[in-house]
């Protein structure tokens, strides 16, 4: 059966990063045409047009996942998350893009890299994907395929390792030169941000002493190694004048580098992660070799088990500005390639499919952020910096119809209505699952318990590896129980996940390219350079139209 055309979302929380209302959303053609009341057409709904009941639950922009490594080449091995199964699991978890990392070896081209990350997406991928580009080393050539793939292939983000000393490590001249460049072009520089020396006399130090488990790896990586690399970073992106984007943030030493650049001015974003967000190095000293195993991944998780909150707390506050998950799974068979080696333990964790729920329960349940700052930080923020905005991270007429559907759980019902301790006192969120009629409650994982209350419809989901839908064997968020439940998932206008079920074909997601010079990035750094110009009295006047005209976007 041909699925309809048209799509009716009838009655739900609609929610923007700036407001929320409750509101129809109509979708044709994959777009949102329609936004307001009472949609429906008098006579009910025409043939063609679906109608999903919305009520009691809240329309959100689709997650954008900034930073994923599906199916990458990595340590020996290869991500066992490929682009199938990975964007399955994303759009489960109500990610509707992600944008991955293309990755070529020091001396291999970047457009050949591309291209090999394109022919495995393509034919594969389930939600809509982009494609960020790693400088490894530099030279003439690096320089001008930075050039053809910003111009012609729709990247816009270049991401430069300060760690990985000998594979992907670059050093300060080359970030220089690289920083240089993307200001050139119009992207923006992403990196890294670890130091790689360090690091690896660290390693070394650690493997004389007989430290060889999973702990050694955050020992020889201690917190002042990657906030030293951020600010070396921050300081030479600020003497070119390059908008900056740090990835994986993963400890309030490095968070606080970036939330004090902000305020002396510079032109930088922090990227925490899910696990960031979600967990703690504490599970680098478990008992289970593989338990602590699958901790690892680089910048490590932070012993400090307070690092999770503060760092929600600097992206509920605007310090940090968008959320990825560095998604690179290895099953444990591959991650005992170290058993012997903590430096040999193929670095990477999960978060594809968690990501929103994680942030949900521990920014929003927590009472850290609000909805609108949920939003933000989990599509809006980031499709404004790689310039996706407004066609992505917003529902709004013309828009991609990038939406999910979620239900939230007990507490947050509570909450909002406002109701007294004695009900709360009667509602504890279900202990097992009491599985109903309801279409929705059909998920193996989502524990749903419909109180006899009338409104109330409280929806939990335990994190589980054995319930959820990615091909690793294990996941660091075990046993978390989230409030926030995505129930149906629709990627640009056709529902492909719903009550559990995937409507999806290998290659529905497409490539979104990204074009360079994003106003919400370049408007400061463009009007420092003019104003720069004008001071060195060698530029053409501010308001000229050479100043803003179209050659110079
Ligand atoms: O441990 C990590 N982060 N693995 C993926 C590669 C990277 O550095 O992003
Ligand atoms: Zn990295
Ligand atoms: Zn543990
Ligand atoms: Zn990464």
């Amino acid at each position: 059966m041909a699925a309809p055309s048209r799509l009716l979302i009838r009655g739900g929380r609609v929610v923007n990063a700036d407001s929320s209302q409750v509101a129809y959303v109509l979708v044709e053609d994959g777009v949102v045409r329609a936004l307001g009341r009472d949609l429906l057409p008098p006579g009910g709904a025409p043939a063609g047009l679906r109608v999903l009941d919305a009520a009691d639950k809240l329309v959100l922009p689709g997650g954008i996942d900034t930073h994923t490594h599906m199916q990458f080449p990595f340590m020996g091995t290869r991500a066992v998350d490929d682009f199938l199964q990975g964007t399955k699991a994303a759009l489960a978890g109500g990610t509707t893009m992600i944008i991955d990392f293309a990755i070529p070896q020091k001396g291999g081209s970047l457009l050949t890299a591309f291209e090999t990350w394109r022919s495995w997406a393509d034919p594969t991928v389930c939600c809509d994907y982009s494609l960020h580009v790693a400088v490894t080393w530099w030279s003439d050539q690096v320089k001008e395929e930075m050039k053809i793939l910003t111009r012609d292939k729709g990247v816009n983000s270049f991401k430069m390792f300060m760690a990985y000393k000998d594979v992907y490590m670059v050093r300060d001249a080359e970030l220089y030169a690289a920083f240089s460049r993307c200001k050139e072009i119009g992207a923006i520089a992403q990196v890294h941000a670890e130091n790689g020396d360090l690091i690896a006399e660290g390693a070394k130090k650690m493997l004389a002493l007989g430290i060889t488990g999973p702990e050694g790896h955050e020992l020889c990586r201690p917190e002042a190694v990657e906030a030293e690399a951020t600010l070396r970073a921050i300081t030479i992106a600020s003497a070119v004048n390059c908008p900056l984007y740090i990835v994986h943030v993963m400890s309030k030493s490095a968070a606080k580098v970036i939330a004090d650049a902000r305020r002396d001015g510079k032109v930088v974003y922090g990227e925490p992660i899910a696990a960031s967000l979600g967990t703690d190095g504490t599970h680098y000293w478990n008992k289970e070799w593989h338990h602590a195993a699958h901790y690892v991944m680089g910048p490590p998780l932070r012993p400090d088990p307070s690092t999770p909150d503060y760092l929600m707390n600097l992206l509920a506050n605007g310090d940090l500005t968008t959320t990825g998950t560095d998604n690179c799974t290895f099953n444990t068979c591959q991650k005992a390639l170290g058993k012997d080696d903590f430096t040999k333990i193929p670095n990477g964790v999960n978060g594809v499919e968690d990501r929103m729920s994680i942030i949900w329960e521990k920014g929003v349940h927590s009472g850290k952020m609000d909805e609108n700052r949920f939003v933000a930080v989990t599509s809006t923020n980031a499709a404004k910096i790689f310039n996706l905005y407004p066609r992505k991270g917003r529902i709004a007429v013309g828009s991609d119809a990038d939406i999910v559907l979620v239900k939230l759980g007990l507490y947050n019902s509570i909450a909002n209505w406002d109701s007294g301790a004695a009900l709360l006192t009667l509602t504890e969120p279900p202990k097992r699952s009491i599985l109903g009629g309801s279409a929705q409650c059909a998920a193996a994982d989502i524990d749903e318990l419909v109180m006899s209350w009338g409104f109330f419809v409280f929806t939990n989901r335990t994190i589980s590896a054995k319930t959820h839908h990615q091909a690793v064997n294990f996941n660091i968020f075990e046993g978390m129980v989230c409030h926030g439940v995505p129930l149906v998932t629709i990627s640009r206008g056709k529902v492909v996940y719903e009550a559990g079920v995937f409507h999806v074909t290998a290659g529905d997601g497409k490539y979104i390219p990204r074009k360079p010079f994003a106003e919400y990035v370049y408007q400061r750094i463009k009007q420092r350079d003019q104003l720069a110009a004008v001071a060195m009295g060698s530029q053409p006047h501010l308001n000229s139209p050479r100043a803003f005209g179209k050659n110079n976007r």
